[in-house]
């Protein structure tokens, strides 16, 4: 990363042994600053907060450029080197964000990650096997007790026959094996926090419903998770709670059955309303009205005001701060009351 925006807290070094019930990850005003292509600096990630307590799924969503993938990759420590970071990000209280951090020790054991596109994230010259027991390897276990290892976590993705297709390549997959092979090879650490990127994005129907069914079956083993998703059906479907963004900031954040029933962001009741399946009065959908904000072109005041059918004086003047508007429901509207109660 090319280096810090704001000032470390004086309290920023964190707590190794953090007191119980202590959220797994806390991300505390997060800001991430990327250079564009004509080397203007972007604050594509803007002041974002949020929590991953142990053993829950926490979705993020908002459409596309809000900046759910930079929040993402910066928790596993793979943003571009040019970008430079700010606020904290809380791993069982030490900050990741820390120059110290090492993120072999990080990655892949308590924080994993896997992507919208697992042909990226494989290497095609390997076998799936020999991939999905490389950490195992590397921590110095038997061959036999790697063998082993590798074809449970592939059975437990939902591999077939996982003796014999750990030997193929990558090409060898379908898209939705692939995936799985990608999951097996996420859990192989044993990590704490999966990071799930628009996990089912690429995959036919069909194939998103079975991997949705597999991190569900994970989420009960105990794992917590981020999964970013500009689709919320698939946030309604896996997610406790959900974190909304646009434009790089959080518009919203709550216990996801609430949030989707009774939004306390305008930007929010129009995603909702834009989706049939999670709309339950109507078949019908309204689409989003207007164009999505881009962090480039971040409107003043509340970045959704162009597009807000609430949008006043207020709101174009002054950034709404996050309110905690209804017990542990996080709104940044001004008036997010008259959202709550229309
Ligand atoms: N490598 C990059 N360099 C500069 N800007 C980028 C880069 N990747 C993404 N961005 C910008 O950062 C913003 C957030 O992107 P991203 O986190 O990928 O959004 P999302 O995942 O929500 O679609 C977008 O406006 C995008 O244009
Ligand atoms: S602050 Fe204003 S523009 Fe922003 S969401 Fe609330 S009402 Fe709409
Ligand atoms: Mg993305």
């Amino acid at each position: 990363m090319g280096g810090r925006v704001t000032a470390q807290r004086p309290d920023g070094t964190g707590a190794v042994n953090p007191p119980p019930g202590t959220p797994l990850l806390q991300v505390e005003d997060l800001v991430i600053d990327l250079p564009d292509p004509q080397g203007d600096v972007v604050r594509v990630v803007d002041g974002v907060s949020f929590d991953v307590p142990a053993g829950t799924t926490v979705g993020l969503i908002g459409e596309s450029g809000s900046g759910k993938t930079m929040t993402a990759l910066a928790v596993i420590g793979l943003l571009p080197d040019r970008a430079a970071t700010g606020g904290r990000l809380l791993w069982r209280g030490a900050d990741l964000l820390r120059p110290e951090t090492d993120w072999r020790r990080v990655r892949g054991h308590q924080i994993s990650m896997i992507f919208q596109d697992p042909l990226a994230a494989l290497n095609p010259s390997l076998t799936i096997g020999r991939q999905v027991g490389e950490i195992l390897r590397r921590a110095g276990r038997p061959r036999a007790e790697v063998r082993r290892a590798v074809i449970d976590l592939l059975d437990r993705a939902g591999v077939p026959d996982p003796e014999r297709r750990m030997g193929d390549y990558p090409y060898e997959f379908s898209g939705g094996l692939r995936q799985r092979a990608m999951i097996a090879l996420a859990l192989a650490g044993n990590p704490a926090l999966l990071l799930a990127d628009e996990p089912t994005t690429a995959l036919d129907v069909t194939v998103q419903a079975r991997i949705l069914r597999l991190l569900r079956s994970i989420q009960q083993e105990g794992l917590s998770m981020l999964l970013v998703s500009h689709d919320l059906r698939v946030i309604a479907h896996v997610a406790d709670q959900v974190v909304v963004m646009y434009a790089g900031r959080v518009a919203e954040r709550g216990p996801a059955a609430e949030v989707l029933r009774r939004p306390a962001h305008p930007y929010t009741r129009a995603l909702v309303a834009s989706v049939p399946a999670v709309r339950t009065r109507t078949a019908l959908a309204d689409p989003l009205p207007g164009t999505p904000a881009t962090p480039a072109h971040r409107p003043s005041g509340c970045a959704f005001h162009p597009r807000c059918p609430l949008a006043r004086d207020r709101c174009r003047a002054e950034v709404p701060p996050a309110r905690e508007v209804a017990p542990g429901r996080w709104s940044a509207c001004h008036f997010a009351e008259e959202v709550l109660t229309p």
